[in-house]
């Protein structure tokens, strides 16, 4: 197995409970994608505005935690919500943030049933990150078989 890290951001809880089962799979550290307090409304009609003028703006969320020495890793797990058919502002900050490296980005989000254009979004601001497939729920949590069949790529 490959070295992984697992960074993901999650406004509900869906995508962190995700996260945790690929953690328990892989036993990859992780690194929370996290946001100052007050970034965002508890109100998800809000939240979406609040997302939308940042994207417009091109003002993204700062990140509290700083980031993980990313060079050390083969493949990041990257992880979040589906916001508006795309990714939300936080991951958005965070693949800004993420400095080139040989690593293999995949995505995994979770959302309530429409994922719109996610991945194609995933991959236009990956930078000159290679992207593998990513993994799609409408749950937070997967089916251990769906999980390993994904996970298989980066054996
Ligand atoms: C601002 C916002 C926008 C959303 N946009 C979509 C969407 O376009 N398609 C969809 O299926 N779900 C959408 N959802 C639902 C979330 O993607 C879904 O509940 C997801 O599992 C939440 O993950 P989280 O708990 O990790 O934040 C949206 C939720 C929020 C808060």
């Amino acid at each position: 197995m490959k070295k992984i890290l697992i960074a993901y951001y999650s406004w509900s809880g869906h995508t962190s409970a995700l996260a945790a089962q690929l953690q328990a799979f892989t036993q990859a550290e992780t690194y929370k994608i996290d946001v100052p307090a007050g970034t965002f409304s508890t109100d998800m009609y809000e939240t979406s505005d609040q997302a939308k003028a940042q994207r417009q703006s091109g003002q993204l969320p700062t990140l509290t935690e700083p980031l993980p020495d990313v060079a050390q890793y083969d493949v990041i797990l990257v992880g979040g919500p589906v916001w508006s058919g795309a990714l939300s502002t936080p991951v958005l900050s965070f693949l800004a943030a993420l400095p080139d490296s040989p690593a293999v980005l995949a995505p995994f989000y979770t959302d309530a049933g429409d994922a719109g254009n996610y991945e194609a979004d995933f991959k236009r601001v990956a930078g000159a990150h290679l992207v593998a497939p990513g993994l799609d729920s409408a749950h937070p949590r997967v089916a251990s078989a769906q999980l390993q069949r994904w996970l298989e790529q980066f054996n």
